[in-house]
């Protein structure tokens, strides 16, 4: 069944021309993860080259340290997550999608969160926190708390965390250290998705 419907709305994404993105575009990134044993869905940033070349999210430098830090932290990103952007396209140069190309793909943002239905959320990074979180917090400041929204027609934790690329440039691991808190924040998840 659920299946089903993803299959039904990467369909609809494949033909996807709301935006300007969808000019540029070589594949739309559509989701990576188990729909059926996913116990969380985890939602990044935008598709960057490598994720644009294959189609999948997460596979170039910044997700391989995201797959260290899962790995450290005992979450299977095949089987308890559900992988996703904000936008299904990759903005040129990299850039931040802009609100209204957002805006543009959250049905299908929406809809996956819907079809999955997971107690729990993690926003990976400022983007990912902006969607859902319009309080103009620092990822900084608010990273590790468990926030309870209404997404999707249910209550659900949300957690944000640090961007990998973020981590990628911070390379102490000293108690407090970005990736310290990171790896402290994905094993506090792990409790929550086994709770
Ligand atoms: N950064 C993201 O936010 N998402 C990806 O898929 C790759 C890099």
């Amino acid at each position: 069944m659920k299946k089903k419907k993803l299959e039904e709305l990467r369909e609809t994404c494949l033909g996807c021309q709301k935006c300007e993105l969808g000019k540029t575009r070589t594949n739309i990134v559509f989701s990576d993860g188990n729909p059926k044993t996913a116990k969380a869905i985890l939602i990044g940033e935008a598709p960057g080259a490598n994720e644009d070349a294959t189609g999948t999210p997460f596979v170039g430098r910044a997700g391989k340290l995201l797959n260290e830090f899962l790995e450290k932290a005992g979450i299977s990103r095949s089987e308890d997550l559900y992988v996703i952007n904000t936008v299904k396209c990759r903005p040129p140069e990299n850039r931040v999608p802009t609100d209204s190309e957002k805006k543009s793909c959250e049905e299908y943002l929406l809809k996956q969160i819907e079809i999955i239905n997971p107690s729990v959320m993690i926003f990976c990074g400022a983007t990912a926190l902006k969607s859902f979180y319009p309080e103009k917090l620092a990822i900084s400041k608010i990273r590790g708390e468990v926030l309870e929204l209404e997404i999707g027609g249910k209550k659900r934790k949300c957690i944000p965390i640090f961007h990998p690329s973020y981590l990628l440039r911070q390379h102490s691991i000293v108690e407090g250290s970005p990736r310290d808190l990171m790896l402290k924040d994905l094993k506090k998840i792990k409790e929550l998705i086994e709770g």
